[in-house]
This record gives structure tokens, sequence and C-alpha cells, in this order.
């Protein structure tokens, strides 16, 4: 959807079941991510894109003595997380938002984190500033996200199925990001792209990995008497079961502080 400002917004929902059930590469894309952000404890971290919250799991493990504010905007990733973490809601605050608008955070939080989100984004300049508004001076930012070149086969797979160019994503260069973050108003920004292919069970399983991780917004299109064929037909374009992800990886301070 394209609001009348021109802002291309890409909420929707996610099968939030069969995602989690699914064999995600988003673990050691999540793993790597944390691995990134050096916490004493008792911050209080904002998880731009939750999703199910396995890494909100994560970062409350390493946070004995701090919070996580989990933002997402779809409903159903966020009903997920709330029943996994239930026992630990006490420490961390669900919100349901948009991160293209401005973000209902009150006290602004100790350092921003993300995991596979930012593509579906297409604005990074309005994404950037509103982490950097609710964030304190200093904060660190660590994310991941599909980068240039991300998922380029499947894309062309895409292309080749429906005859017309696939503006669903947003795989943005490193040197584009290290420019928005600055403007944005971060410092010491460092980012990178990493090549990491994922290879699934060929038949079901990928199908249903496309199907749910990759080509969701594809099949919000359609009708669901043709989702399956839609899927089957992009699948039987790849020459083998990988989706040919290419991560961009980065890192950056707020200013100040
Ligand atoms: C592939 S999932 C990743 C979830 C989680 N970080 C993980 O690694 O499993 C992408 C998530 O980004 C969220 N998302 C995408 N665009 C968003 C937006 N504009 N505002 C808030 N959340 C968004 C989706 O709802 C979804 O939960």
């Amino acid at each position: 959807m394209v609001t009348p400002g021109g802002v291309i917004v890409m909420i929707r929902e996610w099968d939030a079941t069969v995602y989690d059930a699914l064999p995600l590469p988003h673990l050691r894309w999540g793993r790597r991510t944390l691995d990134r952000l050096a916490l004493t404890g008792d911050e209080t971290v904002l998880e731009a894109g939750c999703g199910t919250g396995r890494d909100t799991a994560e970062l409350l493990d390493r946070l004995p003595r701090g919070r996580v504010i989990a933002v997402d905007g779809s409903a159903r990733m966020l009903d997920r997380l709330r029943s996994k973490l239930a026992d630990r809601l006490d420490r961390a605050d669900v919100v349901q938002a948009d991160l293209t608008r401005p973000l209902p955070i009150t006290e602004p939080a100790d350092a921003a984190f993300s995991v596979a989100t930012f593509h579906w984004i297409h604005d990074h300049d309005v994404l950037f500033a509103n982490i950097a508004r609710a964030l304190r001076p200093g904060a660190p930012f660590v994310a991941d996200c599909g980068g240039r070149g991300n998922v380029a086969r499947v894309r062309a797979a895409v292309e080749k199925v429906t005859g017309e160019t696939s503006e669903t994503w947003h795989f943005a260069d490193p040197e584009e990001t290290r420019r928005r973050l600055e403007r944005a108003g971060f410092t010491d920004v460092r980012a990178a792209l990493v090549p990491d292919p994922a290879r699934l069970e060929p038949g079901g399983q990928f199908e249903t990995y496309l199907a749910t991780v990759v080509l969701g917004a594809h099949l919000d299109r359609l009708p669901p008497s043709e989702h399956r064929a839609f899927v089957r037909a992009v699948a039987a374009e790849l020459p083998e079961p990988v989706v040919d992800y290419v991560r961009l990886e980065f890192s950056a301070r707020r200013a100040g502080g």
C-alpha cells in the first residue's frame, strides 16, 4: 500500500505457527546479530521486528536486570510471542506498531536490535529516523536484513512466473545504508554484505518455506486458490531447493552521549 504521503507500507500478517516450525536460517542470523551487541545485563533493548520472539527470549537471557521492547506489525506474530514468553512478559513490553511510523515508546531505549525485517520496509530514511528517536544518545544499534543481491535467483524465478518486475523488497547496499544511518543521526557505522544461502529439503518443505517466509507478500496479492500453483511454479524455476540469501549486517551508534 502507498500512503498519501508516498510512503510504501508493507505491514502484513504472517502464519506464525508454520513460521516457527520451519528450519529457519534466521536462528543463526539472530545469534550472529546478538553476538555483535555488547550488553551489561541491565539495559532496555528495542527489538524492531521481533516476530514470534525467538531472539526476544535470547535477549531476555542476556538481560537479567533489563527489559526488551518487542515491536512488530503482525498481530499473529505477537500473539505467538506472548504465548511462548508468557512467564517472562514482566520484563518485555510487546508493542504492535509500524516501524515506518514514529514508535509509541515513552522512555528512550539503551540499544536497538533487528533481524530479517528491514528489507520488508522501503523507506529506510524514515525507518532509521524512527529508531534513532527511540534511542538514548550513544546507544548501539545492530541489525541483519536482506542486502543487495539477496534472493536474486528466487526473484528472477518470481519475475519469470509473473512476467513482472518484483518490487516487494528493498535490498539495500552497505554504502547507501551507511549514508542513511548517518543522516538519521548515527555514527560509527559498519555495514557489510554476507552471502549465506539456505538449503531446504526438496518438495514440501521447500515450498512451505517459500510460501511462508519468502513469497507471503506475493501470495497476498493472489486468491488463495492460486497460492499452491504459484509457489510450485516458482520452485520449479529454481535449479535446487536453495534460497540464495545475501545478508546486510550493520552496526552503528546513536550520536551524542
Ligand atoms: C521474517 S520476519 C523476522 C522475525 C524475527 N526477527 C525473526 O528473525 O524470526 C519479519 C518480521 O518483520 C515484521 N515487519 C515487517 N515490516 C514491518 C513494519 N513496517 N513494522 C513492523 N514490523 C514489520 C513482520 O511482521 C515480521 O514479523
